[in-house]
């Protein structure tokens, strides 16, 4: 690459506003005649980073990063200092005379690639009566959005954009390196994202990194096909919707995230600009560094389904880490922000982005719905929220979060905290949760439970004492389908075999009992089992204590047998404290 004339460095300097730029990819506030940040190039959580305006410098206390708006692209965006300066150059409308003829870099010939995609399939879009344009109308997109975000047809021809990098002199090499073109087994490319809908994504610059494209019928497969990571495609970090979320996000100090195109552009016409959409992988590492450089708040906004939940949850993972405010959109199952727009409205769209939840208080509430009665569903909705409590940062927050799943599950809100201790230290939270019964349970559930993991880990049968059973069970259904898994072996037909042992009104429970879903774990089940006998037992001890007392206080007591009875209950109690 040629030099770069020290004149044109200089009119780069006096035209290009770094407080601007540095704003792009940073949350300013001004700070006396400076304005402060969090560092983009070290991780930190009080800002160290400072622009001063009139030197056109930064620097940052943290990590000792410090220059120009020049070597602030370079830096950011791992661009050679003339790639940086052509950049901003292009975008200030300084001219570059163009001296060398020789290599330019390899993200600039990819952009350029890219770019001659992206008017090719622009084109294609403008034909009349592609069939691209009939499903954009179909799915509601008017003719605005498809100009704003450049959205484009990519024809069923194996070399529509092929023949077109030819005509413009780029050979094949270099469309397959930016991903556009795909090799063929018999030599040769062909045109990767053929008679698909094409969404162009950019980087904050609005250079295009790489293209998402949508089938048109349910019959292509795979229904979203994205160009692959390339030089500069580097899926970890990209997101659909930059250059248009970036002003919107300074100016609204929060962020929306959305994981579909259409759910993108359906939040814009709704007038949430500052909105960003993951393309096809799951947030990572380096998407929540992004979205935290550039707001303290962000709003995701996933599907109304299992699957959307899932995907908000694993996001939570990494962006709980950063000490964010995060928030989550509640979403009808099924909805998602595009279809909502169609159905009920851009009103209605605005207002759930306005009336988001914090994002763990969604999780906690999904963990508590699942089940709260029985200690063991307790049990399971602590540890299924702990490992996320633990991520979180600050101790005032965690902590408030723990008392508020404590106070929803009706737990002691040590118990929340043990088990978020345990995940810290890499042990199983189940193992610190108490999953014996409190107090007053419903009796019936509690024993449905206890006999639910019998039937399906039989072998647990034969760990309990015929003494316990007499001690503690309470005769019935339950006690009955426990004696007749113990009187079999355990094993193949042993459900059968246990079946004929019982009476018919117990027998449809054991039925009922085999065929829940969801199996318990036997390790689970063992404690399951174990504690829920002790608990029994302490019960029945208390009962028969109180009935003695009751006997003593009767005129005819006899002193000595009621003696001995005490004596054998102190023993028991004994017997049980040591368990
Ligand atoms: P969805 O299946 O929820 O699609 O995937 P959607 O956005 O609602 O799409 P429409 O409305 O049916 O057109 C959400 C996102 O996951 C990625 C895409 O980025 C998509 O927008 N995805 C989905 C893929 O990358 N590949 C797929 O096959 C499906
Ligand atoms: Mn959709």
């Amino acid at each position: 690459m040629g030099r770069i004339p020290d004149q044109i460095i200089q009119q780069i300097r006096e035209r290009v506003d770094l407080v601007d730029l540095v704003g792009r990819f940073v949350t300013l506030k001004k700070a006396g005649r400076n304005y402060k940040g969090l560092c983009p190039f070290h991780g930190e959580k009080t800002p160290s980073f400072n622009v001063n305006p009139d030197r056109q410098a930064f620097y940052c206390f943290g990590c000792q990063e410090g220059g120009n708006a020049i070597t602030f692209l370079m830096k950011i965006e791992g661009l050679s200092f003339p790639e940086a300066a052509r950049a901003l150059a292009r975008e200030r409308g300084i001219e570059i005379p163009e001296t060398d003829g020789g290599e330019r870099g390899l993200s600039e010939r990819l952009f350029e690639a890219n770019e001659v995609a992206q008017a090719a399939y622009r084109a294609a879009l403008a034909t009349p009566g592609n069939p691209a344009l009939a499903y954009l109308e179909r799915r509601g997109v008017d003719a605005a959005s498809i100009e704003r975000f450049g959205i484009g047809f990519a024809p069923d021809r194996w070399d529509f954009v092929a023949q077109r990098l030819r005509e413009k002199g780029i050979p094949a090499e270099l469309g397959e390196r930016a991903g556009i073109l795909a090799p063929r087994t018999s030599g040769g490319h062909y045109d990767r994202l053929r008679g698909r809908v094409t969404f162009p994504i950019r980087d904050t610059r609005g250079r295009i990194l790489g293209f998402g494209g949508r089938a048109l019928g349910p019959d292509q497969e795979p229904k979203y096909l994205n160009t692959p990571e390339s030089p500069v495609f580097r899926k970890r970090e990209a997101f659909y919707g930059f250059p248009f979320a970036l002003d919107p996000i300074r100016r609204g100090e929060r962020v929306v995230v959305v994981e579909g195109y259409f759910d993108l552009i359906a939040l814009h016409r709704a007038g949430v600009e500052a909105t960003l959409a993951t393309c096809g992988t799951a947030l990572s590492a380096d998407h929540a560094q992004g979205l935290k450089r550039r707001s303290q708040q962000v709003v995701l906004f996933f599907d109304g389904d299992e699957a959307g939940q899932r995907a908000m949850e694993r996001a939570l993972q990494v962006l709980l880490p950063e000490g964010l405010r995060l928030s989550a959109a509640l979403l009808p199952a099924g909805e998602d922000p595009d279809s909502i727009l169609r159905v009920l409205g851009a009103e209605h769209l605005r207002k759930l982005v306005d009336e988001a939840v914090p994002a763990l208080d969604r999780v906690m509430a999904r963990a508590v719905e699942r089940g709260r009665s029985t200690p063991v569903e307790k049990a399971r909705a602590v540890a299924e929220v702990a490992p996320l409590l633990a991520l979180i940062p600050s101790p005032v927050e965690m902590g408030a979060f723990a008392r508020l799943l404590a106070l929803r599950l009706d737990v002691d809100p040590q118990h929340v905290d043990a088990a978020v201790r345990a995940v810290k230290r890499g042990e199983n939270p189940l193992d610190v949760i108490p999953i014996a019964p409190r107090r007053t349970g419903p009796e019936e559930r509690i024993l449905h439970e206890f006999a639910l993991n019998l039937v399906h880990c039989p072998g647990l049968v034969r760990e309990i004492s015929s003494d316990d059973l007499d001690a503690a069970l309470p005769s019935g259904a339950v006690r009955e389908i426990v004696e007749a898994l113990a009187a079999g072996d355990g094993r193949g037909t042993y459900l059968e075999a246990a079946s004929e042992r019982l009476s018919e009104s117990a027998r449809p429970l054991l039925w009922r009992l085999a065929a829940v879903e969801e199996a318990p774990d036997e390790t689970v089940a063992r404690r399951v089992v174990v504690e829920t006998l002790a608990w029994f037992r302490k019960r029945r001890l208390a009962e028969k204590k109180r009935a003695l007392t009751r006997q003593m206080h009767e005129p005819d007591a006899d002193p000595a047998a009621l003696l001995g009875e005490k004596q054998r209950q102190l023993d028991e109690e004994r017997l049980l404290a040591k368990h």
